[in-house]
């Protein structure tokens, strides 16, 4: 959308809703594709800066070519989907900035953010400057819990959950995330770091050094890709990779368990975190609530229940660990789900 044809929000135009997903590995832009739809858009949450070969003037990448072009440079911004200091306050406004530009944000939108539920007040005021900094600051802007905003498209169309009670499930990069939602308003918010994609990637690093007998030594980005394209709960194909080996001549190694197991630890370790810490939780404060949302499905949304099987898998432990049948539901994308649920949220807004 040009600047000629961007409209006042007052007006109701829905194509002025966004919806924006803050991860630490990706960021997920809801917008309007400008012809009545709605895209979203993925950027890896990093840029790095270099000097203008002929005018010397400092400028911005961002996103998989400056991953790619300087791994030596490139810096994540968000650790936990929110600024921290003010390093990564400056970071975020010009990752940010660069971002709006690229796909042409009007700058009244009514824009709305699903952050962590983690109580992180400095975070969100941080996020707050970001935002109110940028030129689409100017129209509406909220922020959202991650876990309520992934869990609206898990529920079908529309905002209907919002009028619920229901737990969300997030499936993060740094952190899994479990909250108890009651209208909107959050129950037990629970985060932990020790369940994560992140260290998923860790032990597929360590998993496939020992199924290949030390003679294979993968970065954690390649484990990272190894996961997104090859992990499957029930139809887990092994798959071959080659390594230049140091002293000269290539490798050739299959992976089998090197993935296989990592991802079941993860489940097993999901599982143990939402039943044996957060559910007791808000079991202990919300009984009533607690049993009510246990009848109705669970969401689960964010990357890592991309995985194929996975949601299923966990429904399956889970009601064995707990010894009651739980329904597990999730959103057809759960990596850009919350950004979706947000673009909803800034629909109704306007
Ligand atoms: N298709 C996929 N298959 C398997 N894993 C995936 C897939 N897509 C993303 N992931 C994994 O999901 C994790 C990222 O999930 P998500 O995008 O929800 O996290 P984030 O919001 O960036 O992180 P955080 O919530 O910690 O800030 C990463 O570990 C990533 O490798
Ligand atoms: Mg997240």
């Amino acid at each position: 959308m040009s600047d000629d044809d961007s409209t006042d929000i007052n007006e109701a135009d829905e194509s002025a809703a966004v919806g924006v997903k803050l991860g630490s590995t990706r960021t997920v832009f809801d917008i309007s594709d400008g012809r009545g739809g709605r895209e979203r858009h993925l950027t890896l949450t990093c840029l790095a800066t270099y000097e203008d070969a002929i005018t010397g003037d400092e400028r911005v990448l961002f996103g998989r070519e400056a991953a790619i072009e300087y791994p030596d440079a490139v810096r994540f911004i968000l650790r936990s989907g929110l600024p921290e200091d003010d390093e990564s306050v400056a970071d975020a406004e010009r990752f940010f900035e660069a971002i709006v530009d690229a796909h042409d944000v009007s700058a009244e939108s009514a824009v709305v953010y699903a952050v962590p539920t983690i109580d992180n007040e400095a975070g969100v005021e941080n996020l707050k400057s970001v935002i109110e900094g940028s030129s689409i600051g100017r129209g509406e802007t909220r922020c959202y819990p991650e876990s309520l905003c992934g869990a609206l498209p898990a529920y079908g169309d529309g905002l209907d959950a919002i009028g619920e009670v229901f737990v969300s499930v997030n499936m993060g990069s740094t952190t899994l995330e479990a909250c108890a939602y009651r209208r909107g308003e959050q129950l037990s918010p629970f985060s932990t770091g020790s369940v994560t994609g992140n260290e998923v990637d860790r032990w597929i690093v360590a998993a496939i050094e020992e199924e290949s007998q030390d003679r294979v030594h993968v970065d954690r980005t390649t484990a990272r890709e190894y996961k997104e394209k090859h992990a499957d709960v029930d139809d887990f194909e092994p798959f071959a990779d080659v390594v230049q080996q140091p002293g000269g001549g290539s490798h050739e190694f299959t992976v089998d368990r090197g993935v296989r197991e990592p991802i079941d630890r993860y489940i097993d370790d999901a599982v143990d975190a939402v039943a044996n810490e957060f559910l007791p939780a808000l079991a202990n404060d919300y009984t009533k609530p607690y049993q009510l949302a246990l009848g109705r499905p669970i969401a689960v949304t964010g990357g890592m229940a991309c995985i194929p099987g996975l949601t299923e898998e966990f429904e399956a432990r889970l009601s064995a660990e707990l010894d009651r049948d739980v329904e597990v539901v999730s959103p057809d994308d759960p990596a850009t789900a919350a950004a979706e649920g947000a673009a909803r949220i800034a629909e109704r807004l306007i």
